[in-house]
Order: C-alpha cells, then sequence, then structure tokens
C-alpha cells in the first residue's frame, strides 16, 4: 500500500522548506502552515529525503 505523508500542523512553523523542495506535495494553507495537499505528487523516496528528513521540527509523518 501506497505511504501517505501528512504534516502535524500544531508543531509546524511554517519554514516552508517542504513546500520549497516539493511544491506539487506540500503547500502552504491559509494559516500559514504547511497540508500535504497531493500525497502522490513525488515518490516516497523524494518525501522521505526532501521533506520528512529536512523538516526542523520533524512535523511530517508517514500514516500509520
Ligand atoms: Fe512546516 Fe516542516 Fe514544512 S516546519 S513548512 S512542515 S518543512
Amino acid at each position: 500500500m501506497a505511504k501517505i505523508a501528512w504534516v502535524d500542523k500544531d508543531e509546524c512553523t511554517g519554514c516552508e522548506v517542504c513546500v520549497d523542495n516539493l511544491p506539487d506535495v506540500f503547500r502552504m494553507d491559509d494559516d500559514d502552515v504547511a497540508e500535504c495537499y497531493n500525497p502522490k505528487g513525488a515518490t516516497e523516496e523524494e518525501i522521505q529525503e526532501d521533506a520528512i528528513d529536512v523538516c526542523p521540527v520533524e512535523c511530517i509523518h508517514w500514516q500509520k
């Protein structure tokens, strides 16, 4: 089953690293925190390396 990423919005500081790296997957919402609007906009490897691994507060997760 495909893994789906999600952003813990309570933890996101709005640094926009994930949005800068993967704009086809993440965007800023009206509250200036990130949301994963298109989980299939990149490979799982890209999401892991360019978003999950580099988010400074580690608030992007794989749905369990
Ligand atoms: Fe927020 Fe982390 Fe992205 S702090 S804007 S989810 S890189």
